[in-house]
């Protein structure tokens, strides 16, 4: 089945779709976007990730027409089309095709571009074994809390990590503390607690971050929402990262440094079982 696509009101196969040269989101990265994925073919926190939209729409000032229960209309309709058991579920908006200029463009309609694609699932070693993550230094925008398609230094960290054959990058504030990884949140466990840096504009609040923060508090697992250095994360029982394609997943290994005895803790497991039960 091949994956397909939606763009400004047409389905079509991924392959045969296309948007302008003039679109601002190929020229300027003027747009946001969202990542969903389906368990057994349904949408999973769609609610939320709408939401999200919906705040980056707002913080980058585009003016539209779209509505929650238009856009999950839609996305359940590209899904059903699509037909995969687990699929991912890529939704962008940009501020639309227009002569270029840096300023916005007068009388100009947003791009609306969704994709539907099989889910390709971390390893099933990275699960059971932990991955291994590289620093890198977080030379980002002061609004990372905004789902930007401007992924440069994402796309440059990434790619950093995939060939020093590490699963993800983390990157690393000028004041020493971690932020999140390229794609992913990022977690400790310290002594039983929960730690993970809070909300601010130095990180996406990630759909996957909430819900590991209420399943911890429903089952009252102790949990914390503060800073943490570069070092104290190298000291840490337990390190896993948290993310959509990624869910939970433990790190193991840092820079070469080991965390802990370079296994899976066991509070990331008893996390990952009930986030599966909770996606089930
Ligand atoms: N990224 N932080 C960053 C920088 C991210 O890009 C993502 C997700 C997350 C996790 O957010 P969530 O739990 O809502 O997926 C955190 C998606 C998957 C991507 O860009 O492909």
């Amino acid at each position: 089945m091949p994956a397909i696509a939606y763009v400004n009101g047409k389905f079509c196969p991924i392959e045969k779709a296309v948007v302008s040269v003039e679109d601002r989101g190929f020229q300027l990265g003027d747009g946001v976007y969202e990542v969903l994925r389906t368990y057994h073919g349904r949408l999973h926190a769609v609610g939320a990730h709408l939401r999200r939209l919906f705040r980056s729409l707002d913080a980058i000032e585009l003016k539209h027409r779209f509505t929650a229960g238009g856009l999950e209309r839609l996305l359940r309709q590209a899904v059903r089309r699509a037909r995969f058991k687990d699929a991912l579920v890529y939704l962008q908006v940009t501020r639309g095709a227009a002569k270029r200029m840096k300023e916005f463009p007068q009388g100009v309609s947003p791009t609306l571009v969704i994709t539907v694609r099989p889910m390709e699932l971390p390893p099933p070693e990275a699960r059971q074994r932990g991955v291994r993550v590289i620093t890198a230094k977080d030379v980002r925008w002061l609004h990372c809390d905004v789902k930007s398609i401007c992924q440069l230094p994402n796309v440059l960290a990434a790619n950093k990590a995939k060939a020093a054959g590490c699963y993800e990058a983390l990157f690393i504030a000028s004041d020493g503390t971690v932020t999140e990884c390229a794609s992913a949140n990022i977690f400790m466990v310290n002594n039983g607690v929960v730690i993970t840096p809070p909300k601010s504009a130095n990180i996406l609040g990630g759909i996957t971050r909430e819900e590991v923060i209420a399943l911890a508090r429903r089952h009252r697992i102790p949990l914390r929402e503060r800073h943490i250095t570069l070092r104290q994360l190298l000291a840490a029982d337990e390190v896993f990262l948290t993310g959509t394609t990624a869910e939970i997943l433990p790190v193991v290994c840092v820079d070469n440094h080991r965390i802990a005895d370079g296994k899976p803790g066991p509070v990331t497991q008893r996390l990952y079982a009930l986030f599966l039960r909770h996606v089930g």
